[in-house]
This record gives structure tokens, C-alpha cells and sequence, in this order.
């Protein structure tokens, strides 16, 4: 809302949206007491050509990029969706969860739905209460949203009353953006920072009027302001945002790690935490939440604590967790892992720990998202926004920030002060380290080769012992996420108990041989492996023998606990050329989105 037109800005910040889901777009504007809907199935690009040169008029308006819960991707099941007369139009993320029953009181009234959505129901509803004499548009919608059960960001948009917005969160972020004359409202920054950094995050339960000069409701509002620009939502020369964040990843570890490192005490320095040190000491386990990606970097986290604080630890996927019905343990610490902060497992995971009295610390990159306000303590990751649906960099910065945890955990029992050190130093070094194994793919396409040579190949095998073993499964689901070649990833020992079946010169497997205590027996799973006449990859750091394996990608040395970070990148180097290579979209790969928010 403001002086401009609203259809350009709509379109920029839906470009902007494009990777928390791209199956259809659709915008609606308001103008002389009218609202103007333009929807699709497909991409932005394709709402962009749909409007031509004849954007619709209008200073207010509301726009969204579906990844379809309800209803397959197509123009009816678009967003924005309207009411019969098509006064209200609303945009929704999340999910109503009495949808049916809702749909069924609407159709028993005489309504006709027009899609299969979820969605659809809350534009008749809203309508509804406006027609029984709600007296301002806030009053309808929370009139309608009385009835709703689910999770919703919700913008709402009345064609008499053109001059506001009504949004309303319960679950799914919303971001009020508040410019100079100008507010600007999204479920995500990246849409917002290129008009003002100014911002401010509604809580879960709070319904807003949002007019161009301002923000009324049941909040105080107290904008913060965030430190994104909107060069860093842009390419900036790279092909791609997977290869601008793999790029990006050793000025992110830089500053995961800065003024964290205590080099005099040989401890890390987390004081987001909130922990002293009797506090520490009396973590009797750790239990890593996530999900994905974000669940696998848990599990190096859970290697690096065990190893180092010899404390029993271990990961969990989030949505089993929240499910289960979990035993809380008074005096176990609980790290809920989230780039974006906004996954429903995740956030539903540390409610129920929350409401069970656990303590729970979260490992978040997006600084104010529901996960890390809910913690209210935790570890900020730092690796700047992640576009690309892939993650990268902000898997790397979790896993080190797990190693500065377990350091801290190690430190204050039975971590020496040399172990400390040489760890701290370990740590120091990574970020050139990764700077080198990049360096190396792009001056000489070492990784680029590999994966050209092997990108077809129906199935492939990621295997890693130990504290490798979840570098093997990151480095499978990289690939099966966009590449979609099918990958599945075993632990070294688990391979001779069944996947060797497997095992064809059509099969190849992508080994991870750290230079450590087991580099013997990872070298017998290679032997064994290639005498079945599998392919082997390697990706290493230690000196194999000559010709043990058909290709090996190096990375340096590092300290053995941490080599698990460093073998990583490789891999998602493997999976980034492999998609390339099969022509997909890297970024926008089928059927995912950047943050899950729905269950
Ligand atoms: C994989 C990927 C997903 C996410 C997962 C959790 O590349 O991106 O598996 O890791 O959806 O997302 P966050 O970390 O935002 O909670």
C-alpha cells in the first residue's frame, strides 16, 4: 500500500517469494472500489506475461506463490482467491485444517466454491461477516477466522475499503514492512528489504490494519531493524543462487566463527546461550532437533558432542519427535535446527518441549523467526539469507556452530586445554580450507568431472562410517533434491548386511574417507565395493593408494572431528554439477519448497 502502483511492486516481491514455492502465482489489486485478480498456473514469469504491458490499476493489493497443500497447481486453485461478489480477496499461507467442514457449512448456505483449496473458504467467509454488518474489516476477519482451525498468514484485501490490508498471523510468518509513506507486508523479508529495513515480525494470534501511513491493531508495534539489503537477495554474477551460496560459504563460516573463537580460555565463546558454566556442566545429553538437511548437520552436531564433552548425544527428525509423545529430560539439552526458523515441525517440536518444561536452545539463522523468538536462547547461524532450496551454507555454519557447542560442552569437563586449542585453530582454518576445495573445482572442474561422468546413472550410493555417516546422508539427499537422481546413503559397516546387492558397474557409490582412526577399514569398503564392480568416487582427505578408487576429490587436512564440515562441500559441488549437467532447475527443484511451513 502507498503512492506507487501496486501490480510492479506485487511482481517483484512474488520473484522475490518465488522459492518458498513456485507451482502458480496470482495477484489482485484494488481500485475505485473494485478488485482485479490475475492468476496462473506455473512461474512468476508466467504472471508477469500473463499481465503484458496492462498491469491492472490500483495502490493496494495482495499477491502469493503457492506450493500446493490442497488442490493440484493450477489457475483455479491459485491464490489470490475471492468471494462470490469478488469484493474480498485474500492470500494464505499454511493450512485450515476444518477445511472440509467449512467448505461443506459454506455449500449448505448456498456458496459456490470455485477451487479445491483450503484457501478459498476464508474470502467467503471474511465476505460473510462483512455482509452481517461487521463494522470495519479487521471486525470480519476475525469473525471468520473465529471458526478456523489450522495456521495462517493471511493478507485480506476489500475492495470498499481500498485505502487498508488486513493480515493476520497464526503459524506462518509475517513480516510488516514500514516504509517512508509506503508499507509493505510479507511473509518473508526478502520481499520486504528492497523497499525498508525497517520491520516488524507479528506475533502468532495478532490481526493488523495496515494503511499506507501505519499499522492499528491489538500489537505494540516496535519496528527493528534488520541488517539484509537487497543485493542480498540477488545474484551478483553467479549462474545461480546454489553456486553464489556454495561460494558464499567461507565468508559465512567467518562470521559463524567471529568473536566466538576464546583462544586464551581454548573454549567458545556462545553467550546467546545464556548458560553459565555450572549450567553447562549440568547437560547430562543433547538431543538435536530438525528437519532435513537441517536433522543431518543435528547429527554431526551429535558426533562432534559425544566426541568432544563426552556426552551422550544424538538427532532426531523434528515431526517424529513432535509426534511421539516424547519423555522430557530435566537435564537434557534440547537444540531445535532451523535456517529459516520457520519450519511447523520444527517450531511445533520446541512448543511441545516448551510446554513440557525442557530447555531448549535454537540453532537459527533467520534472526526473528518463530523458532528463535520461541527459544528465546540459542546459537544465530550468520550465513546471511539462503535462496536457493538446496541448502548449503547454512548447513555448513550449523555443523560448525555445533563444534563450537561441543567444544564449550567439552571444556567445562573433561576437554583439555591443548585439545581445546587445536580444535579452535581447526576451526579457524576451515574457512580457508573451503575457500581452497572451491578454488580447486573451479580452476580445474575436479568436481565438474566427476559428476559429468557419473550424472546419469539411475542410482547412486553415498556411504560414510560413523562420523561421516551423516555427511553421506547430506550428500545423498543433495543430490536427490535436485538432480533428482535417486541416491541413498548406508553407513560403511551396513553395507555387507544387504545394499552390496546392489552393487553393479552401473551403481556407483560416492565414499567419504576421512583421514582418521577408521581410514583402514574405509579403505576394505571401497575394496570391497569395487570387487563387486561398483565405481567408487572417493572424497577424502587422506593420501589413498594409487587407483583404490576411479575418481577421489580432495579436500585439505583438518582435525578429525571436524572433517566431517570440510567433506561436505564436495558434495554438494557433486550434486550442484550433477543437476547442471541433467539440465534442471537448481534452485527451484520440483515439488519442494525453501521453508515447510505447513505440517
Ligand atoms: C535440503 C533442505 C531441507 C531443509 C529442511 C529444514 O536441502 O533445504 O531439507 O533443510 O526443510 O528447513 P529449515 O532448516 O529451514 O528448518
Amino acid at each position: 500500500m502507498g503512492p506507487r502502483e501496486a501490480a510492479g511492486v506485487l511482481l517483484d516481491g512474488l520473484s522475490r517469494l518465488e522459492y518458498r514455492g513456485y507451482d502458480s502465482a496470482g495477484l489482485a489489486v484494488a481500485h475505485r472500489r473494485k478488485v482485479t485478480v490475475r492468476r496462473t498456473a506455473g512461474r512468476v514469469e508466467d504472471l508477469r506475461t500473463l499481465l503484458g504491458d496492462a498491469p491492472p490499476p490500483g495502490r493496494s493489493g495482495v499477491a502469493h506463490t503457492r506450493w500446493a497443500t490442497h488442490g493440484e497447481p493450477s489457475e483455479a486453485n491459485a491464490h489470490p482467491h475471492t468471494d462470490a461478489s469478488g469484493r474480498v480477496a485474500i492470500v494464505h499461507n499454511g493450512i485450515v485444517e476444518n477445511a472440509e467442514a467449512l467448505r461443506a457449512a459454506l455449500t449448505a448456505r448456498g456458496v459456490v466454491l470455485r477451487s479445491d483449496t483450503d484457501s478459498e473458504a476464508l474470502a467467503h467467509l471474511v465476505a460473510e461477516a462483512l455482509d452481517g454488518g461487521a463494522a470495519t474489516l479487521a471486525d470480519a476477519v476475525r469473525t471468520a477466522l473465529a471458526g478456523v482451525e489450522g495456521t495462517y498468514g493471511l493478507a485480506v484485501l476489500d475492495a470498499r475499503t481500498p485505502d487498508e490490508i488486513v493480515v493476520a498471523r497464526n503459524g506462518s510468518p509475517i513480516v510488516l514492512g514500514i516504509g517512508d509513506g509506503e508499507m509493505v507486508v510479507a511473509s518473508d523479508l526478502a520481499a520486504v528489504v528492497r523497499h525498508t529495513q525497517k520491520v516488524v515480525f507479528l506475533d502468532d494470534g495478532e490481526i493488523v490494519t495496515v494503511r499506507a501511513d501505519g499499522v492499528e491493531g491489538s500489537t505494540r508495534i516496535s519496528p527493528t531493524t534488520v541488517d539484509t539489503g537487497s543485493e542480498d537477495y540477488a545474484l551478483g554474477g553467479h549462474p545461480d543462487f546454489l553456486a553464489k551460496e556454495i561460494a558464499e560459504q567461507p565468508d559465512a563460516l567467518r562470521r559463524a566463527l567471529a568473536g566466538r573463537l576464546d583462544t586464551r580460555f581454548a573454549t567458545a565463546r556462545l553467550g546467546g546461550l545464556g548458560m553459565d558454566p555450572r549450567e553447562l556442566r549440568g547437560v547430562r545429553r543433547v538431543l538435536f532437533l530438525g528437519c532435513g538437511s537441517a536433522y543431518y548437520a543435528g547429527e554431526i552436531g551429535a558426533g562432534l558432542v559425544e566426541q568432544l564433552a563426552r556426552i551422550p548425544a544424538a538427532a532426531e527428525p523434528a515431526g517424529e519427535f513432535r509426534h511421539r509423545n516424547p519423555v522430557v529430560d530435566p537435564d537434557c539439552l534440547y537444540v531445535a535446527v532451523s535456517q529459516s526458523g520457520e519450519t511447523a515441525d520444527t517450531l511445533a517440536a520446541v512448543q511441545e518441549l516448551r510446554r513440557k518444561g525442557g530447555r531448549v536452545i535454537g540453532a537459527v539463522n533467520v534472526i526473528g523467526s518463530a523458532i528463535s523468538r520461541e527459544c528465546g536462547a540459542g546459537v544465530f547461524l550468520h550465513s546471511g539469507p539462503e535462496v536457493s532450496v538446496a541448502s548449503t551454507k547454512a548447513v555448513t555454519t550449523m555443523s560448525v556452530s555445533f563444534a563450537m557447542l561441543a567444544v564449550l560442552l567439552g571444556r567445562v569437563r573433561d576437554l583439555s586445554v591443548a585439545d581445546g586449542r587445536r580444535l579452535l585453530d581447526g576451526l579457524a582454518a576451515l574457512p580457508r580450507h573451503v575457500e581452497a576445495v572451491l578454488a580447486e573445482d573451479a580452476a580445474h572442474g575436479t568436481v565438474a568431472a566427476v559428476a559429468q561422468r557419473w550424472a546419469h546413472a539411475s542410482s547412486m550410493f553415498f556411504v560414510g562410517r560413523t562420523r561421516c555417516s551423516p555427511v553421506a546422508r547430506e550428500g545423498a539427499q543433495k543430490l536427490k533434491e535436485i538432480s533428482y537422481c535417486h541416491a541413498e546413503a548406508y553407513p560403511a559397516s551396513e553395507l555387507k548386511h544387504g545394499p552390496l546387492a546392489l552393487v553393479t558397474p552401473d551403481m556407483p557409490s560416492v565414499v567419504v574417507v576421512p583421514d582418521d582412526e577408521l581410514l583402514a577399514k574405509n579403505v576394505g569398503t571401497i575394496e570391497q565395493i569395487r570387487a563387486r564392480g561398483g565405481p567408487v568416487i572417493a572424497v577424502t582427505d587422506a593420501e589413498l593408494p594409487a587407483g583404490l578408487a576411479d575418481a577421489v576429490l580432495r579436500v585439505p587436512r583438518t582435525e578429525p572431528e571436524l572433517a566431517p564440515i570440510l567433506l561436505g562441500i564436495p558434495l554438494q559441488l557433486l550434486a550442484r554439477h550433477a543437476a547442471v549437467a541433467l539440465g534442471r532447475d537448481v534452485d527451484r527443484p520440483r515439488n519442494l519448497a525453501k521453508s515447510v511451513t505447513v505440517e
